[in-house]
């Protein structure tokens, strides 16, 4: 058995972002499950299925094989063998990801690989079930949150960097919708589990974050 970090909160709260920096510092693996919701998102995407059609993404899960490969410790996700990490972040993935991922058939998919992953390795794993459901027994669990305008305003600076136009309040709007859906669907919604630290990191800064992450670490 490796040991278990697991993180788990809302859009935006920086998860990844943390994340990597902790497995960094302790020479963990980080692992993004997000992405492989995302992979599967591209799978349904790609075959046109519509999210509401819970038969038709049921189906088409027969046909993904989702599998991680870790190369210069970078994460990269392969979809069906091809390598599909630079579409993971589109916005549309996103959303599909947020609601095929209510349907359980899509959540067991997933289940074993996550599971395999920290049984066979050191891991950081962040998303939204780590520490309720797929790691119940890890080593340390993190729930990280700040406050919807914090997220809002962290992903605006984020897109306008890239040199994208965006609208603040549209951004706001999407990620009420994401946690509304995130923590109200039946099967493995997004909380905290009662024995994760609760890290709020509206005021913090990401060294501040990171550091205190590190200090529940062994
Ligand atoms: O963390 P993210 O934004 O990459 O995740 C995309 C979607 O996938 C998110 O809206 C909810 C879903 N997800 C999930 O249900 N369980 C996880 N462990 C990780 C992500």
């Amino acid at each position: 058995m490796g040991y278990n970090v697991a993180v788990d909160g809302p859009a935006g709260a920086g998860k990844s972002t943390i994340a990597k920096l902790v497995a960094k510092e302790k020479g963990y693996i980080y692992v993004d499950t997000g992405a492989m919701y995302r992979a599967l998102a591209i799978h349904f995407l790609k075959k046109g299925v519509a999210p509401e059609d819970t038969g038709a993404v049921i189906d088409a899960c027969r046909d993904a094989d989702v599998s991680i490969r870790y190369e210069g410790g970078v994460q990269n996700v392969y979809l069906n063998g091809e390598n599909v990490t630079g579409m993971l972040r589109a916005e549309e993935v996103g959303n599909m990801a947020s609601r095929t991922s209510a349907i359980p058939e899509v959540r067991a998919k997933l289940l074993e690989l996550q599971r395999a992953l920290a049984r066979e390795n050191d891991v950081i794993m962040d998303g939204r079930d780590i520490g309720t459901n797929i790691l119940p027994d890890a080593d340390v669990k993190i729930y990280l949150t700040a406050s919807v305008q914090t997220r809002a305003k962290r992903r605006y600076d984020e897109l306008k960097e890239k040199g994208g136009t965006c609208d603040l309040a549209q951004i706001e709007q999407d990620i009420r919708e994401r946690d509304e859906r995130d923590m109200n669907r039946e099967t493995a919604p997004l909380k905290k589990a009662e024995d994760a630290v609760l890290v709020d990191s509206s005021d913090m800064t990401i060294e501040e974050v990171v550091a205190k992450i590190c200090s529940c670490c062994r």
